[in-house]
C-alpha cells in the first residue's frame, strides 16, 4: 500500500496572487532577511539568535526540510520572527510586495545541479536577480557563496553586470570577501571549512 507523503502539511503560502511581506511572519517589526534554499537550516537557526530583532524567512523547495526546520523554529519559540516556507524562490519572489521591503538576501551554496538537462533548475539567474533588485531596499545586501569555484565565477560575472547591484567586497570594485562576516554557518559551509575547500563569497549592495 502506498504510504501517505509525510510532509503534506508543509508550510506553504497562498497559491496565487500577491503576497504582502507583512504576512510572512507574526512579528511585524525589524529588518526582513530572506534565505533562499536554507536546506537543513543551520545558518537560519543560528542567524535567528544573532538577529533577534529581525524577521527571517527561508524559502526552501524541498518540503521535507522546510517542514522540519520550520517545526524546529516553532519548538524553540522562534516562530514569531522566523519561518521557512516550502516554496520555489523563483516563483515566490515575483509575488512578494511591496518593492524595497527586504534588507538582505542570503544564498548559501545553491544550485547543486551539474548536468545540462538540469540547467532549468538553477536558482541564481537574471530573473531571480531582477526580483531581488526589486525587493531590496537601497543599500540592502545580497550575499552569495559557493564552494564550486566555476559557479562562483559565473555568479560574479552575472551580478557584476546587473545595473542594480554594487560590489561590496574587501577591495573596491570587487564583490569578493575572504572570510564569512557572520558567526552563523550553514551545513555546507561547515563541511567546506572542515575539509579545507575554498569558498567564493560575494557581497553586493542594492544601489540607492
Ligand atoms: C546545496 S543545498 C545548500 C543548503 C544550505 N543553504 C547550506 O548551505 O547547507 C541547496 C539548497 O537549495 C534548495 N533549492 C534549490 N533550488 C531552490 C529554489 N528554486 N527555491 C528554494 N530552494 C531551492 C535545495 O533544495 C537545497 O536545500
Amino acid at each position: 500500500m502506498k504510504q501517505p507523503y509525510p510532509y503534506e502539511h508543509a508550510p506553504r503560502l497562498a497559491a496565487q496572487g500577491d503576497i504582502p511581506v507583512c504576512s510572512l511572519s507574526e512579528q511585524q517589526q525589524g529588518d526582513l532577511e530572506i534565505e533562499i534554499g536554507p536546506g537543513r537550516g543551520a545558518f537560519l537557526l543560528e542567524r535567528v539568535r544573532e538577529r533577534p530583532d529581525a524577521r527571517l524567512i527561508g524559502l526552501e523547495i524541498r518540503w521535507k526540510w522546510a517542514t522540519l526546520v520550520d517545526e524546529r523554529l516553532h519548538k524553540l519559540g522562534l516562530g514569531p520572527h522566523a519561518r521557512v516556507y516550502a516554496e520555489d524562490a523563483r516563483l515566490l519572489l515575483p509575488r512578494l510586495q511591496p518593492d524595497a521591503s527586504v534588507a538582505a538576501f542570503f544564498i548559501h551554496f545553491p544550485d547543486p545541479w551539474w548536468k545540462s538537462r538540469q540547467r532549468k533548475r538553477l536558482v541564481v539567474g537574471k530573473p531571480l536577480l531582477d526580483q531581488m533588485a526589486r525587493l531590496l531596499r537601497p543599500s540592502g545586501m545580497l550575499f552569495v557563496q559557493t564552494d564550486v569555484t566555476e559557479r562562483g565565477e559565473v555568479y560574479e560575472t552575472l551580478i557584476d553586470a546587473h545595473e542594480a547591484f554594487a560590489q561590496d567586497g574587501d577591495q573596491p570594485g570587487s564583490a569578493r570577501i575572504s572570510a564569512c562576516p557572520w558567526s552563523a554557518r550553514g551545513n555546507r559551509e561547515k563541511r567546506a571549512e572542515q575539509d579545507g575547500i575554498p569558498v567564493v563569497r560575494l557581497r553586493y549592495r542594492r544601489k540607492g
